[in-house]
Formats: structure tokens, C-alpha cells, sequence
């Protein structure tokens, strides 16, 4: 890599404090500067990891020189906002997934990067882990045959608090876009865009989504049966299933370390692999390199993938009833057709 670059982070809540444990020993990167609504806050996280700058408004740090990216770890519904920020000031961003509450905003972000020429991309850290690249190999070498079906799920059960962004419904709350995203993710990332979407939901006391169960059906007899919830420990395992076996990641798939080859008439085979630090330390090194080369986008989170992805989840909260209103562009005609344009292959 040809240079260290320095990074900030805005909102500093669960996750920022694990994406910076994994800044500290990824190479080539240094944890610049820190942005909170609160100095007190901003200014004990910088202590704890020794950052050089901090902020007590987020207007403030992208203003701070010296700044390479920005990792935004709000709740989902600042997403856009401030990405657009940094966008503005030329930063390149690494958002948090959801991307956005919805299309129309990720449309927005993409169209402000490309204005600026700055580089964007959504934090889906799984894509980079070295057990989904070995997934992707046995499937792309044939080992399974012909993938038919996906099963995968990602629920656990959270601690009820209505504040919190997980059941707060003003803050996005609810298991799809918090987990149930993940297997969606996976599902585009073997099947492309569904030919019909069937989903079902349960809508808890804060009127979130606390559990959703979602069929995907392609061409080819190829199904991906998923769930998602946040009152229920599911097991969180992704089965991947070809004419010739399956693949199993094992769980919590999402952050595997391992996965298991089912072939028929044969001893299942396990795969490790151990990773240091939380496992950010991949979606790290891919956007540095990106940058590295001067691209504007990761091509194994591209730009088209994230619309795709939002626009499969906008299309997925119609069919479950999951609204959020101040979000929802599509509430007064929610035809699936004007949200997601169907596979045709
Ligand atoms: N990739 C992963 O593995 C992973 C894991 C967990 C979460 N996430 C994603 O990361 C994002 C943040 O999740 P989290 O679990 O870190 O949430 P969190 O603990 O609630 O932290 C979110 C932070 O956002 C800031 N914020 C700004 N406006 C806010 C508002 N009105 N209400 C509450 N907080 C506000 C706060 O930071 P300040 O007070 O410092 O301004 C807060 O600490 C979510 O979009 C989630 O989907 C990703």
C-alpha cells in the first residue's frame, strides 16, 4: 500500500469502539480523529485510543485537515445525511449498512460521489471475510453443482430498551435492516435480484419489525428462505444448497470462522479461518486499496450492488408492511414494480 491513511469516525456508539480496536492493528491505517454531539464523549474515546483530534459536532471534524475517510457509525436513519456531509467536504465514506432508510437516498449518496469524484462505500463487512471468498470459490469452482436454494438466518435476542436504535422506531429500529439485511445480502450475492418476493412480518410494541420471515424466488428453481429477528436467538447459519451438496457457514455466519462442505457419499469437510480483531479489518484494507488505485468504488461492493441490496429491502418492507413513514417515498403507491425492477434472466 503506498501510504497510512488517517481516518475519523462519526458517532461513537457500540460499534465505532469495535471498528476502532480493528483500525489500531490494521496496517497502513491510523485512527486521526473522532466526532461525537458530545466533547465529554468525543473526548473519552480519543483517550482511550489515543486519537490525535477530536470533535463534539460532526460539522466540526470534516472540516479537520489531514482527514483521508470517514467511517459514519450513526443509526440508520443519519446514514444519508452524514455521508452527504462528508461527501460535500470531499471525503471519501465508508457508511454503516443499511446504506440508507431506502433507494432514493442511496441514489442520492451515489450521485453526490460521483459529483465530488470521491469514493464511497457501504460497510458490509461480511463480503470481505475470507470464508465468504472460499464460499464463493466452491461454488464458481462447481464443487457443489448447480446452487438452488439459500437458507440462512440472523436473529438474537436483544434487550428490550425503546430508546435504543434496535426498538426505537424513530431511529430505524427493527430486525431487517438491522440483521435481517444480512442474509438478503447473501441472497443477492448468489442469486441476483428475485423474480417474486414473499415476506411476513411481526410489529412489536414500539412498532418496529421484531421479526421477518421472507421468501425469494429466480429463474431456475432457485429459492432463498430467510429470517431475521431481534426476540429470538435463531441460530444464525447460512446453508447453501447445490444438485451435488451443500455449504454450511457456520454460525454466527455472518462473522464465520469456519464452514463445512456436505458432499454426498463423502465425510463433511471443514474449512477454518481465524481472523485477528473483530473481522473489520478486511472492509478496512479493501478500501484503502481502492483508494490506493484511485477508484471511486469497491468492485466487490459496488455502487449498483448497495442499490440493489436497498432497493430489495424497500421492496421486501411493502410486501412485510414495515413502514417508517418519514422515509417511506413509496407509501402512497407501494407497488412493488415502482420499487424494484425484477430479475428477467
Ligand atoms: N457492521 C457491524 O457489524 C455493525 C454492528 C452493529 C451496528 N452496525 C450499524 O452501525 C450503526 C450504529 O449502530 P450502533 O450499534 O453502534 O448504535 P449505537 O450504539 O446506538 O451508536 C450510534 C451512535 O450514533 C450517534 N447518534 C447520532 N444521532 C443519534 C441519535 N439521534 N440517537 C442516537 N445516537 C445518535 C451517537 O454517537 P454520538 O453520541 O457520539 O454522537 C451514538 O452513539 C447502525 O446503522 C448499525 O446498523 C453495524
Amino acid at each position: 500500500m503506498a501510504k497510512t491513511y488517517n481516518w475519523g469516525i462519526i458517532g461513537l456508539g457500540h460499534i465505532a469502539h469495535k471498528f476502532a480496536q480493528d483500525l489500531l492493528i490494521t496496517k497502513n491505517a491510523r485512527l486521526h480523529a473522532v466526532a461525537s454531539r458530545s466533547l465529554e464523549k468525543a473526548t473519552a474515546f480519543a483517550e482511550l485510543y489515543h486519537v490525535p483530534h477530536y470533535f463534539g459536532s460532526y460539522e466540526e471534524m470534516v472540516k479537520c485537515p489531514d482527514i483521508d475517510v470517514i467511517y459514519i457509525a450513526t443509526p440508520h436513519t443519519f446514514h444519508c445525511e452524514h455521508t452527504l456531509l462528508c461527501l460535500k467536504h470531499q471525503i471519501p465514506v465508508l457508511c454503516e449498512k443499511p446504506f440508507a432508510m431506502n433507494a432514493r437516498e442511496v441514489e442520492s449518496m451515489i450521485a453526490l460521489a460521483k459529483a465530488q469524484d470521491t469514493f464511497l462505500m457501504e460497510a458490509l463487512w461480511t463480503r470481505f471475510l475470507p470464508t465468504i471468498r472460499k464460499t464463493l470459490e466452491l461454488i464458481d469452482n462447481g464443487t457443489i453443482g448447480k446452487v438452488l436454494t439459500l437458507k440462512a438466518d440472523f436473529g438474537y435476542k436483544a434487550i428490550f430498551d425503546p430508546k435504543n436504535r434496535i426498538f426505537n422506531h424513530q431511529l430505524g429500529g427493527g430486525s431487517l435492516l438491522d440483521v435481517g439485511i444480512y442474509p438478503i445480502f447473501l441472497s443477492l450475492l448468489l442469486f441476483g435480484k428475485p423474480t417474486s418476493i414473499k415476506a411476513v412480518t411481526s410489529i412489536g410494541q414500539t412498532n418496529v419489525d421484531e421479526t421477518c420471515g421472507i421468501l425469494l424466488q429466480y429463474p431456475g428453481h432457485k429459492m432463498a428462505i430467510l429470517h431475521s429477528s431481534i426476540i429470538a436467538d435463531t441460530g444464525t447459519e447460512a446453508i447453501i444448497c447445490g444438485e451435488r451438496g451443500n455449504i454450511k457457514i457456520n454460525t454466527r455466519w455472518h462473522e464465520p470462522t469456519s464452514l463445512t462442505l456436505n458432499l454426498k457419499n463423502k465425510e463433511p469437510q471443514d474449512f477454518f479461518f481465524n481472523y485477528r480483531g473483530n473481522g473489520y479489518e478486511y472492509e478496512i484494507q479493501e478500501l484503502m486499496k481502492c483508494l490506493d488505485r484511485g477508484m471511486l468504488e469497491s468492485l466487490k461492493m459496488s455502487h449498483d450492488f448497495s442499490l440493489d441490496l436497498i432497493e430489495l429491502l424497500d421492496a421486501i418492507r411493502i410486501e412485510a408492511g414495515i413502514y417508517y413513514p418519514k422515509f417511506d417515498y413509496f407509501v402512497r403507491s407501494p407497488k412493488l414494480e415502482d420499487v424494484i425492477k425484477f430479475s428477467n434472466n
